[in-house]
């Protein structure tokens, strides 16, 4: 899917954020290799610790729907974050080997990397096969 389309659909997402205790609103928008579209928002939680971030929403519905291998994963924020560390790792496990990751802002700045640049060396289910 264009890109654009990608950043349209993670905005919406992110109007879905439930994020009293923050009040960050986070939307991914993602795609799959078979060309599957999923998005999520950051979910809250009064344990803090029950947070969800919104790639991983999307990711897990992804997977769920045994869609594993992404393709390209946009992530909006107003200001523009990068993913976290904790979803960079859950990405590294269902990354295909060409995954591209772009960070767009309400500026319409955008930032796009291959995933391996994003998290060189990351640790993956190759480590773990003997
Ligand atoms: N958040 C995300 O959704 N994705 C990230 O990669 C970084 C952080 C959310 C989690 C929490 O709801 C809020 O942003 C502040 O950390």
């Amino acid at each position: 899917m264009e890109t654009s389309k990608l950043k349209t659909l993670a905005l919406e997402a992110s109007k879905n954020a439930y994020s009293p205790y923050s009040k960050a609103m986070v939307g991914c928008a993602l795609e799959t290799s078979d060309g599957s579209i999923y998005t999520g928002c950051n979910i809250e939680n009064a344990s803090y610790g029950g947070t969800i971030c919104a790639e991983r929403v999307a990711i897990m519905k992804a997977v769920s729907d045994k869609k594993m291998k992404l393709k390209k994963v946009y992530v909006y924020t107003k200001e523009g974050w990068p993913p976290c560390g904790l979803c960079r790792q859950v990405m590294s496990e269902f990354a295909a080997p060409d995954l591209e990751v772009i960070i767009g802002d309400e500026s319409g700045k955008e930032v796009k990397m291959k995933f391996s640049d994003l998290m060189p060396l990351s640790f993956t289910p190759e480590h773990l096969q003997k």
